[in-house]
């Protein structure tokens, strides 16, 4: 099955398709070592954002059959993703990053967060998502908490990042604990009906 990706919009952020030409927003983002730290990468192996790679940033979102970029104020700031879509059991896991770091802890990923989480549930029909976050991801943790997410588990010593060992939280979304706990996701919804599907 294949459902086109639409693009879908809150009061501060609109998350769309990938466009072809878009490597030079992806390239104006830099990096950022304490974000790629989040995301379990180490200092020696953190490299700047280059050209190059923020075309091979374009292609893997453009390839990817659930990849949205996330915009605020018409500027490319992040992705997010629901990877591994497995329609006979109705799951997938869940990805973000906000890749500015003048955007973090300031509601607009967990904004673009409840978006796909609508998409995911109300027009996939999905039954569960599952997060995999480092145990160091404060901020992460307590922005999926907020949307609904529960921890189901920790991998212990699952990550070595900057020599150490860390562990990963395995968090875990029903379709029915997010409807209960975001019933503010009906008023998305409606956004959600007359958004344009991307071409
Ligand atoms: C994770 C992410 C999507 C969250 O989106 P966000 O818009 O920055 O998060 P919010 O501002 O809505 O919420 C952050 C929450 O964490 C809390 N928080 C922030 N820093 C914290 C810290 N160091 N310790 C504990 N809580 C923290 C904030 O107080 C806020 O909670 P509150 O609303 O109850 O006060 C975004 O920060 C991001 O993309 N980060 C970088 C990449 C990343 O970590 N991706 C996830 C990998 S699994």
């Amino acid at each position: 099955m294949q459902l086109a990706v639409p693009t879908l919009s809150g009061p501060n952020v609109t998350i769309r398709r990938v466009r072809l030409d878009g490597r030079d927003q992806f390239f104006a983002l830099k990096g950022d070592p304490e974000i790629h730290k989040m995301f379990g990468r180490s200092r020696d192996t953190y490299l700047a954002m280059t050209r190059e790679a923020a075309g091979a940033m374009v292609k893997r979102l453009s390839d990817h059959p659930f990849a949205w970029v996330i915009e605020h104020g018409s500027r490319v700031i992040g992705e997010t993703r629901l990877d591994r879509v497995d329609m006979q059991d109705r799951r997938a896991s869940f990805a973000i990053g906000i890749l500015d770091p003048t955007c973090l802890g300031k509601g607009i990923g967990t904004e673009a967060m409840r978006l796909v989480l609508h998409f995911a549930f109300d027009r996939l029909k999905l039954h569960r998502l599952s997060v995999r976050v480092l145990a160091y991801n404060h901020r992460a943790i307590r922005s999926y908490e907020k949307c609904g997410f529960v921890l189901e588990g920790r991998e212990r010593e699952a990550a070595l990042v900057n020599g150490e060992w860390h562990d990963d939280c395995i968090m875990g979304l029903l379709d029915r604990d997010f409807r209960r706990l975001l019933p503010e996701a009906l008023s998305m919804s409606a956004t959600g009906q007359n958004a344009k599907h991307s071409t």
